[in-house]
């Protein structure tokens, strides 16, 4: 059995989540613009060098390279980081990108063969949160050593002061074949979403049949705890947004981006 629920969703049964990724694409023209213009106003120039913490199969990297980026791609689940270099190598990316095996809990030492430090850390669609505030703290201490003055971390997560005006208990996707049912709740007291994932696969005559069960349990931010989050780490909080389209952050945005500097 399993410990920690990220083991057996990025580990161990990647290729569920990886479904889910996939659908993602749909959305990844619109944040990659978003990025690169919020690179281009904090002085992240192209050439410059970019973390992307918990990159996932290179969705958002392998753009970025493509938008001359140099970009360092760290996740924990090694299924991902396959993909992720095939994706570079299709793309031909292989040389403005590195994707790296690692747990971003000990970034520091999964990456202390890169000499350079970056100009801007990005961590995209709710890649945090998965363990305790201590741990995101920490996470966001060690970024700050491996960034260098007046660089920057972007963080876009989802909005808790918009979730508890949404909050829909139930829920679910179909993505072909893979259909998942989510049932969710909030935890007051921690602010940790709980939800219990239920895939089935549909079968041709569309009977369901069960293939797997996931509790994945994250704690969500108000723009507010994320913001002293980030400064008791060191950095220096500077704009938040409500997504990538950059329009203001507000209980009506689904996400939140914020903006964070090295003094
Ligand atoms: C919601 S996905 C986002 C992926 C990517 N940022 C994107 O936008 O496509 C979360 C990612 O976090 C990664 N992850 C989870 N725990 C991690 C850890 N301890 N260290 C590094 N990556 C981790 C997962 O493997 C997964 O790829």
């Amino acid at each position: 059995m399993s410990g920690h629920w990220t083991e057996k969703l990025f580990i161990e049964k990647p290729e569920y989540f990886k479904r889910t990724i996939k659908e993602r694409f749909k959305k990844t023209d619109s944040e990659i613009d978003g990025l690169i213009k919020l690179f281009t106003e904090y002085g992240v120039t192209k050439g410059s060098r970019i973390l992307d913490l918990a990159c996932g199969i290179g969705r958002v990297a392998v753009p970025l390279a493509q938008h001359d980026y140099n970009v360092v791609g760290l996740d924990i689940s090694p299924d991902y980081i396959q993909h992720a270099k095939k994706y570079a190598q299709e793309k031909q990316v292989e040389h403005q990108t590195r994707f790296i095996e690692g747990d971003m809990r000990k970034v520091s030492t999964e990456l202390k063969n890169q000499t350079a430090s970056f100009d801007a850390v990005i961590n995209i669609w709710t890649s945090m949160g998965y363990w305790d505030e201590e741990t995101d703290e920490n996470i966001l201490r060690q970024s700050l050593a491996l960034t260098r003055p007046s660089g920057v971390f972007i963080m876009h997560t989802v909005n808790k002061d918009n979730l508890l005006r949404r909050f829909q208990a139930r829920d679910f996707s179909d993505e072909d074949d893979l259909v998942r049912l989510m049932d969710r709740k909030l935890d007051l007291e921690t602010s940790r979403m709980i939800n219990y994932w239920t895939y089935y696969y549909r079968e041709n005559n569309g009977d369901l049949k069960l293939l797997e069960k996931m509790e994945i349990n994250h704690r969500v931010y108000s723009l507010n705890e994320l913001k002293k989050q980030f400064q008791d780490a060191g950095w220096s909080y500077k704009k938040s947004y409500g997504g990538f389209t950059l329009d203001p952050l507000t209980m009506d945005t689904f996400s939140m981006i914020i903006v964070a500097e090295k003094p």
